[in-house]
């Protein structure tokens, strides 16, 4: 059977991780997918560098449109980033008629209503496992592993930045800006860390675990959001003190007058396993009404825990082309269909 043709927006941390997964993986992912999956494509800032990260296993280009243009190319990926471009590159593909995987919370936080319509318009899947909690399969636990039960809420650490952050001030009792530099430095946090610290990037992810978990559009604007930039060392003495963590939540919660959505720091009780959680890593907790609580830890971010979840989606997405029925698993695609319109 041919192989799955996929073009690679952005050659980054995330972009080179996919590439590498993919090619030291090829043959359980072949495997798993039913047939190969073969990055031809790849669009990049700098050509000198992406061509010595690829090598001849792909064509690399500067204009990303030629990607989501060509007719050759059956699923783009998208890891550049950000509410622009992205966008436009986004509903281009989807209007050429080819499945998205993409690891963009903020752009799905702010455009995914328009985005996941046209998508269903055209019967094509967005897949956007890598956008939350990085390498942690939640989306597709929530989705799939729950899908018999009502959700009751989720909350968690999904912000490895924060996390960091917050863990090294009570560790090492540096002051808060500079563990901000050394999480940059070690590539956690967001381009804009005011997206990490003020809370947003947080807030992105918990929309989009909200919108899956209860049925409902992605409703970012609504969240109430409060960062950890006015937390210092004090505050989490303090805490400590008093037995509690302070940590980065984000909550999304069922009532009866609708559903919650907020990201703020929150104390913790030292015991419980979501305040033992440290540094950069993850942890997703979800309750339904069946399972119980659930809990889901792992790295949040990083080149390959995230490439480990975009290619997750791309073997799904895969499955779904594939001719052989055995390998198709049509229910993953997003079904705006079964969105109501709860209030927040
Ligand atoms: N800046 C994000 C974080 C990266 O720190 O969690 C992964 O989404």
């Amino acid at each position: 059977m041919e192989p799955i043709r996929v073009g690679l927006l952005g050659l980054g941390v995330v972009g080179g991780g996919t590439f590498k997964v993919l090619a030291r993986n090829a043959e359980e992912i072949a495997r798993r997918a039913g047939r190969r999956i073969v990055v031809t494509k790849v669009s990049a800032r700098d050509l000198t560098r992406a061509k010595e990260r690829v090598g001849n296993d792909a064509e690399v280009v500067t204009d990303p449109f030629e990607i989501v243009r060509d007719p050759s190319i059956d699923i783009v990926v998208e890891l550049i980033g950000g509410t622009g471009i992205a966008r436009d590159l986004v509903l281009e593909a989807l209007a050429q008629g080819k499945h998205v995987v993409t690891a963009n919370k903020a752009l799905l936080a702010k455009h995914g209503n328009e985005i996941f319509a046209l998508a269903s318009s055209k019967g094509l899947m967005v897949s956007f496992e890598a956008a939350v909690a990085g390498g942690i399969p939640i989306i597709k636990a929530i989705r799939e592993g729950l899908t018999a039960n009502r959700i009751e809420w989720v909350a968690g650490i999904i912000n490895g930045t924060t996390n960091f952050i917050l863990s090294e001030m009570r560790d090492r009792g540096l002051p808060f800006a500079d563990v901000l530099k050394e999480a940059q430095a070690l590539g956690y946090a967001e381009a804009d860390p005011t997206f990490d610290v003020e809370g947003v990037d947080a807030a992105h992810k918990l929309t989009l675990l909200a919108s899956i978990a209860f049925g409902i559009p992605v409703q970012f604007d609504r969240a109430h959001i409060e960062g950890i930039s006015q937390l210092s060392a004090v505050d989490i003495k303090y805490a400590e003190e008093l037995g509690y963590r302070i940590k980065l939540l984000g909550i999304t919660k069922r009532r009866a007058d609708g559903i919650e959505l907020r990201v703020h720091p929150t104390l913790v009780p030292s015991k419980r396993l979501i305040a033992n959680v440290e540094g950069a890593m993850n942890a997703v907790l979800v309750k339904g009404d069946a399972v119980g609580d659930t809990l889901y830890y792992g790295k949040g971010a990083g080149e390959e825990p995230t490439a480990s979840a975009v290619v997750a989606d791309l073997v799904d997405v895969t499955r779904l082309h594939t001719a052989d029925p055995e390998h198709r698993v049509p229910h993953l695609a997003f079904q705006p269909d079964s969105i109501s319109d709860a209030p927040i």
